[in-house]
């Protein structure tokens, strides 16, 4: 090599070379990577009185050693040198370092190799003779990208931090906001049903009867909770409905049955505003369907219905014929789901029937056992 003659000492400064003296000083320590002692000893001198905490190794395999058993800031490393080549030492010391600062310096103005340093990840590359400020310039010029790249990536790290966090949050508000909407709809709901004795503990009881049957199906977790929500909301309509017709004791007159007809719809402007209620919507949107296509308000047909809201149609007549009327006593469970199964293929589904009867005679088993005296 003939490089030593080139070297010159530059009048001292104490500002980075790019003049980027605010960016925060990491410590230097430099990994000088020269086969020639000369070369080594000279760039060695010169940067320590630059600041630069410095190491040699006059060979690409001395340089993966040091460089396995010290962490380095930045390393200069010669591009030919008998063995292992400067391009081998860059490729290897980034594999293992991703975070070293490396400068290329050579003896011969080659475009190839110099692309395929840069493009191997060097920051920069140098062609001998350079001077000593140039010298100290690039290394300062490296050693301020790596401090932006880590910052880059510490910034990156911190945002996707927070937005984990942030979507966590937001998921725990969902899950609030969820909350305390089905309660004050059931508020609402709870208000309306005290007034009238035919819908006391109406949609309690749906709500617990539909989500059995969801259960009974082996619908999953979310669903079942979705029709049992389903269930708590699905008269909120009602509230819109004339109290008289409500608390009617006898049979209703056909204008006064089109206006019940019309709490599906009152309903569903009531929760518009609540989409994050999701299928929840469509099941209350159902639940006077019938699986014939003669229901309402879409008349809607076959699977075009919402499961949740055959299921709902279904628990909702059971407690219809299960509960008191003016003009008629209540059904007992096991002769309302006898009479319900002539409407199955008309009124309901022929599934969720078979499970609406599984799940009632079930629970009257379970009644008589816990009626029975200790
Ligand atoms: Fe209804």
């Amino acid at each position: 090599m003939r490089f030593a003659s080139a070297l010159s000492i530059v009048p001292e400064s104490t500002e980075a070379a790019d003049g980027t003296d605010d960016v925060p000083v990491l410590p230097k320590r430099l990994l000088v990577v020269d086969d020639e002692d000369s070369i080594r000893t000279a760039l060695s001198r010169f940067l320590s009185s630059r600041g630069f905490d410095v190491e040699n190794a006059a060979s690409g395999q001395a340089a993966l050693r040091l460089l396995g058993r010290e962490r380095f800031t930045v390393m200069l490393c010669d591009v030919r040198m008998p063995g292992m080549t400067g391009l081998d030492v860059l490729h290897q010391a980034l594999a293992d370092d991703p975070d070293l600062a490396v400068v290329m310096l050579t003896a011969v103005n080659d475009a190839v190799t110099a692309t395929e340093a840069l493009a191997g990840g060097a920051f920069d590359y140098l062609v001998k003779p350079v001077e000593l400020n140039q010298l100290e310039g690039a290394l300062e010029r490296a050693l301020h990208k790596r401090t932006l790249v880590l910052e880059q990536r510490r910034v990156e790290h911190l945002i996707r931090d927070e937005v984990a966090v942030r979507t966590r949050e937001l998921e725990h508000e969902q899950a609030a906001l969820r909350s305390l909407t089905v309660s004050v709809a059931e508020t609402l709901i709870n208000a309306m049903e005290a007034k009238s004795i035919y819908l006391r503990g109406h949609s309690q009881r749906v709500a617990e009867l539909a989500s059995s049957i969801a259960d009974g199906m082996s619908l999953d977790a979310d669903t079942v909770e979705a029709v049992r929500m389903a269930g708590h909301l699905h008269d909120v309509g009602k509230i819109g409905i004339r109290e008289e017709v409500l608390n009617k004791p006898g049979k209703l007159t056909p204008e006064e049955f089109a206006h019940v007809k019309d709490h599906v719809r009152i309903g569903m402007e009531i929760l518009a505003p609540l989409q994050h209620l999701g299928v929840v919507l469509d099941y209350i949107h159902d639940h006077h369907e019938h699986v014939d296509g003669s229901g309402y308000p879409r008349g809607l047909a076959g699977s075009a219905i919402s499961l949740g809201g055959r299921i709902l149609c279904a628990a909702d007549t059971f407690d219809a014929l299960t509960s008191r009327r003016a003009y008629r006593d209540p059904m007992s469970p096991r002769e309302t789901v006898d009479y319900l199964a002539k409407s199955v293929g008309q009124l309901l589904d022929p599934t969720v029937y078979d499970v609406l009867r599984r799940v009632v005679l079930r629970r009257k088993t379970l009644v008589f056992i816990d009626d029975t005296p200790a």
